[in-house]
């Protein structure tokens, strides 16, 4: 193949994989969604709502260090206490970002 038909066929690879790049799931979007209410935009709970359900500090880290990853997933799912459970509203792959995103919430 020359090399003019193969810079054609990288571009056109490159277009064919632009929607599943798009289509990622955006964790923060959904945290913001969802979760920013009563855990605050930065996890700490700094919310009306998360003073008078309790909602937990997910910045705090030992509380980082103390959940698993599948704890957190646990918890999005079936939902603690005053939590909604989170199991038949978000995907499979939506509930894992979102994991991935609470973990970045994490203060030294
Ligand atoms: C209505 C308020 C509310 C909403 C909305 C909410 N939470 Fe919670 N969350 C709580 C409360 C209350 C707890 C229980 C605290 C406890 O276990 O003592 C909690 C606990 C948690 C825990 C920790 C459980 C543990 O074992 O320590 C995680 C993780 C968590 N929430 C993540 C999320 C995520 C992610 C979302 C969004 C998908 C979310 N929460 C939405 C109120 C809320």
């Amino acid at each position: 193949m020359s090399s003019k038909a193969w810079a054609l066929t990288l571009a056109a690879s490159l277009i064919a994989l632009a929607p599943l790049a798009q289509a990622e799931v955006d964790g923060e979007a959904l945290y913001r969604q969802h979760c920013a209410r009563c855990h605050g935009d930065d996890g700490r709970a700094k919310t009306w709502r998360g003073y008078l359900f309790f909602a937990q500090n997910l910045s705090k880290a030992r509380w980082q260090e103390r959940e698993s990853d599948e704890d957190i997933l646990e918890a999005i799912r079936k939902g603690p206490r005053a939590m909604p459970a989170f199991a038949d509203k978000l995907d499979a792959a939506e509930q894992q970002a979102l994991v991935h995103y609470v973990r970045s919430l994490r203060q030294p």
